[in-house]
């Protein structure tokens, strides 16, 4: 991969739970794939085991947690100063589960980043895996949008599509796309970091051209490295 001169990008990580996605970018942060620096991962669940995850890899951590606050108007404001104080270059959820308030999503217009377990615009919000099975979709997979106002809405840069088996149930099927997740996320990452993936005012530029519909990006048949490399 080209080097990347200059400053690493700068990230706060936010998320509820598990922190597979997580690790998939401390990963490929490890693996010096992405030139990033995580400067802090931000959890609303106390309990999640990615904090685990982010305290193996020296990696700060802060926990707002809804129920320590009188309302959500607090618990917000709260969240919006911890994730500000860092001053990231990007803000990543990464299977955060908490809708973020327009305070936050203004502040950090064009600098905010979700992964989503479905082809987007299909299937926003949650259960997608039951959704999508129980409507008999042939196809599946997740998306990684930067993030508007409204629920999994917001400009989506890149897809990665899962055909649906025959015998899948939710587990085999989250499996599957869980395995996409890990490899899309951190390249994405990757192209804003070397400069690559612009968003302003929900228009996205990649590589200076205008990206009218999400690339699509099919890992199966793909060299990966050779896609890194171009990082
Ligand atoms: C991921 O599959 C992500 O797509 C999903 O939560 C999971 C978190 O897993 N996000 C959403 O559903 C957001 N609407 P992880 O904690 O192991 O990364």
């Amino acid at each position: 991969m080209n080097r990347v001169p200059g400053p690493p990008l700068t990230l706060v990580v936010l998320i509820s739970n598990q922190g597979s996605n997580l690790q998939a970018i401390i990963d490929a942060m490890a693996n010096q794939e992405i030139h990033v620096k995580i400067l802090a991962v931000v959890s609303n669940n106390p309990n999640a085991p990615g904090l685990q995850r982010a305290k193996n890899a020296g990696i700060p951590t802060a926990v707002t947690d809804r129920a320590d606050f009188a309302t959500r108007k607090d618990f917000d404001r709260r969240l919006l100063q911890v994730v500000r104080d860092y001053d990231p270059g990007l803000v990543v959820m990464a299977g955060f589960m908490r809708i973020l308030d327009d305070e936050f999503v203004e502040h950090f217009e064009g600098r905010l980043l979700n992964i989503h377990p479905s082809l987007l615009p299909k299937y926003p919000g949650l259960n997608t895996y039951r959704r999508v099975l129980s409507a008999k979709d042939s196809v599946h997979g997740c998306s990684i949008h930067f993030v508007n106002s409204q629920l999994d809405g917001g400009p989506v840069v890149a897809q990665s599509e899962v055909p649906i088996r025959a015998d899948d149930d939710e587990i085999s099927l989250s499996a599957r796309v869980q395995a996409m997740e890990h490899k899309l996320y951190p390249m994405v990452i990757g192209w804003i970091a070397r400069g690559g993936l612009v968003c302003q005012h929900e228009t996205i530029r990649l590589d200076g051209k205008l990206l009218g519909k999400p690339r699509k990006i099919a890992f199966t048949d793909l060299d990966e490295t050779q896609e890194l490399g171009k990082l």
